[in-house]
């Protein structure tokens, strides 16, 4: 009680409150975001996104290098496939030369130990720009984990260290468990986009890959934004599948999801930053109204102090550069 207690004592100068401070940053907790594209030389802007790029595999290659030079030391790989390969059952998802495939690669041999990190779903590779196979305008369940545990073989043979689902189908991280085993692929890790939503702030990286479902959403299968507790029935069934890690999707919006898993599920929990979070800051940003730099650390330690103790940011270039 006042005045025994003075609160302000233990903030009353930099050395005592770095003392005293509960959470930190570092490289180390970043996983980086990397849009592919095919091609050579190629670096293209993603209008969306400033300050981010597509870019093609011999881009890559040095990227990876600087990436690695700056302590970032995960990246997870997305593609942006040409609209002639997409079908409505993930052939060039399983192609075992497909750009996915030779960007793990590519990423391998430029940077061994790079943890490399993919994106399981159908969405860039599908007609209907929906995250399963369609039929009569729905999203099937069963024959889509089917085609995700083989694209997800695909990506451990190719050499991804880590399988990230982020379809929400229910049993694929089971089915994807599986076959991992019965190939011997006893130590691909899953992190599973456990606690994913039906966001609206997803816009800018649809742009990016020009994944936008056809039509409808994808309410069907991402969750509803309105709700707590199915996060950790996901979760905790995703758990059980054979997840090692934990995502929740979107980020800034959903910190109490974060806390909720952190404090009722023992796996490590990831965040992601998504795109429409990064397009914010940027835009405001650029209209002078937020300071960009002190902004970002903030949200990046919000993360961390809900619970999280891996973020997926587009953010991680720029924000090791200032811790
Ligand atoms: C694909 C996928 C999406 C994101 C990551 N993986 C888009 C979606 O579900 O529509 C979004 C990432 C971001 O917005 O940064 N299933």
């Amino acid at each position: 009680m006042y005045p025994i207690q003075r609160n302000r004592r233990l903030r009353c100068n930099e050395t005592i409150r770095a003392l005293l401070r509960e959470h930190s940053l570092s490289p180390d907790d970043f996983i980086v975001p990397l849009f592919i594209i095919d091609g050579k030389q190629e670096k293209e802007k993603i209008h969306s996104m400033p300050g981010y790029f597509r870019m093609s595999t011999d881009v890559l290659s040095s990227h990876v290098k600087v990436l690695w030079s700056l302590g970032l030391k995960s990246v997870l790989l997305f593609v942006k496939i040409p609209d002639a390969l997409k079908d409505n059952k993930g052939t060039e998802a399983i192609n075992p030369d497909g750009l996915m495939q030779r960007a793990i690669k590519t990423i391998k041999n430029a940077v061994p130990n790079m943890i490399v990190m993919t994106d399981v779903a159908l969405d860039p590779y599908s007609s209907f720009g929906h995250d399963g196979i369609v039929e009569e305008g729905k999203i099937l369940n069963d024959p889509t984990v089917n085609v995700l545990s083989k694209m997800a073989l695909s990506h451990a043979q190719a050499g991804a260290d880590v399988i990230a689902p982020s379809d929400m189908m229910d049993g694929r991280i089971l089915k994807i468990r599986q076959h991992l085993e019965e190939e011997s692929f006893t130590d691909t890790i899953i992190m599973s986009y456990s606690a994913k939503y039906a966001s609206n702030f997803y816009g800018p990286f649809r742009d990016a890959l020009s994944s936008a479902p056809g039509f409808g959403d994808k309410k069907t299968y991402q969750m509803d934004f309105k709700n707590r507790k199915e996060a950790l029935i996901e979760t905790r069934r995703d758990i059980e599948e054979g997840a090692d890690i934990i995502m929740v999707k979107p980020g800034l919006a959903y910190l109490d999801i974060i806390r909720d898993l952190k404090n009722n599920v023992d796996a490590p929990v990831a965040a992601y930053q998504v795109s429409g979070e990064y397009a914010m800051l940027k835009a405001a940003a650029k209209k002078g109204w937020l300071d960009h730099d002190k902004i970002m650390i903030e949200q990046l330690f919000s993360f961390k102090r809900a619970g999280a103790s891996i973020i997926a940011t587009y953010f991680a270039e720029e924000a090791v550069k200032l811790i």
